[in-house]
């Protein structure tokens, strides 16, 4: 077993679905990314049924992967999106997406952006400083428009996840204090090119268990009863993403779990009428790719032992960056393991941050393909062309069929509109 549930062994060999990595490396190349669509379907089905009918929007954050394939994918489920800039807009308006179930966030928006999601017609705003409020309530003025407002607070509650992926602590850049937040609102109300519909948070990312979100939850509440106190009245309730996934062992926060209790504690406060909405990233995509490499060389030194593939760092960012585990499988593994070696995992690009998994039992040869699993989030989206090296191909796999949802980029695009000056 590994594990995502789309990527199995069949006949000792790894596949996508009902396909052998093997064939797509030889047809497509390597690096190459490949997803399973049913895995995008598994996992908005695991949300779905969670609602329960309850009235729940789910926004995929599309930061985690925004090819146009996966979004397509969750327009036609019926997902909303969480936009973080003018170019996520773009994509999602791009496949047909509604508006009216985008959320946007993030902590910079520029004036651009906002007038292109107000001309959208986007959901609501999350809104995350004073600043940002008053910018925002100039642009919807000037526009002759009203900006729907929900405002992102910062709870202040430790999400228990890797710093650079908890967002929801005093210290974070993210939200408004939510001391800050009831006069923040007060002032919204008093503009009158802004609608207040909501409040907002997101604790972090890669959360495994349910307690952060009930602390977070908790604090709302009570900002929710004091706001309507003073005649603020919301229409829904944002709690953000988070959900973690399975990269080794974790025990996962099922979103079932989540929602009812979510539901209990607004019950609890009379608050079931509001709109529940959740921006899971990772939680959608995580386990429905894999990053597909070759060994180039197998180095062996004193100290260790490198296995050198054609993935690197700029293919997949997460091990350098935050450490981060992927586990790796091979696509046809040895039986005889009497040759394995613990190798480090490493790409061509000349940095020592270069590295992909490090000190996994391998018996390898030159030309053996290796599957990075869990590389559906965060991966082609924080891909970069370092070492003027062309982002690989991404292919979505429907069961017997594979598609080429975006192509290998050609080294010659990659400084087509440079020039030389004399
Ligand atoms: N909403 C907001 C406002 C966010 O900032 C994020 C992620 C999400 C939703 C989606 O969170 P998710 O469900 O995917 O955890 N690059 C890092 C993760 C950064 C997450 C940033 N914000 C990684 O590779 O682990």
């Amino acid at each position: 077993m590994t594990v995502a549930p789309h990527f199995q062994f069949k006949n000792g060999a790894l596949h996508a679905e009902d396909i052998p990595l093997s064939d797509l490396a030889r047809q497509f190349g390597t690096p190459l990314y490949v997803y399973s669509r049913q895995a995008l379907r598994d996992a908005w089905e695991a949300y779905r049924s969670a609602a329960q009918g309850r009235n729940v929007l789910v926004c995929f954050g599309m930061k985690a992967n925004s090819n146009l394939a996966v979004l397509n994918e969750f327009k036609n489920l019926g997902s909303g999106f969480d936009i973080v800039s003018g170019g996520e807009l773009a994509r999602v308006l791009a496949v047909g997406g509604d508006a009216s179930r985008i959320v946007f966030s993030g902590v910079g928006k520029q004036a651009w952006e906002m007038q292109a999601a107000l001309k959208a017609g986007v959901k609501c705003f999350n809104v995350e400083s004073e600043a940002e409020l008053l910018r925002l309530a100039e642009v919807a003025k000037q526009a002759g428009t009203i900006a729907p407002v929900s405002l992102r607070v910062n709870p202040d509650v430790d999400a228990q996840t890797h710093p650079y992926i908890s967002t929801g602590l005093k210290e974070n850049k993210f939200g408004i204090a939510i001391e800050s937040a009831v006069a923040v609102y007060q002032l919204a109300a008093t503009l009158p090119s802004l609608e207040i519909v909501g409040v907002d948070c997101h604790i972090g990312s890669q959360i495994t268990e349910v307690s952060p979100y009930l602390d977070a939850l908790e604090k709302l509440i009570k900002l929710i009863e004091t706001l309507a106190d003073l005649g603020i009245h919301l229409k829904h309730l944002d709690l953000g993403g988070g959900i973690g996934i399975r990269y080794t062992d974790e025990t996962l926060l099922s979103p079932t779990v989540l929602l009812d209790k979510i539901f209990q504690a607004l019950d609890a406060h009379k608050l079931s009428h509001l709109q529940l909405v959740l921006e899971p990233g990772r939680s959608l995509v995580g386990n429905a790719g894999v990053l597909l490499t070759t060994v180039e060389y197998l180095k062996h030194s004193d100290a260790k032992n490198f296995a050198i593939v054609d993935a690197a760092m700029n293919d997949l960012l997460r091990p350098t960056l935050y450490d981060a585990w992927h586990s790796v499988e091979a696509v046809v593994p040895r039986s005889n393991t009497s040759e394995s070696k613990a190798y480090d995992i490493v790409g061509p690009i000349c940095e020592s941050g270069d590295w992909l998994a490090r000190d996994r039992e391998f018996d390898l040869q030159q030309g053996d393909l290796l599957a990075i699993m869990s590389a559906g989030a965060y991966a082609f989206t924080m891909a970069s062309q370092y070492n003027t090296r062309p982002r690989a191909a991404e292919i979505m796999v429907d069961g017997v069929h594979a598609h080429v949802v975006r192509p290998r980029e050609t080294v010659e695009s990659l400084f087509a509109s440079e020039t030389v000056i004399d």
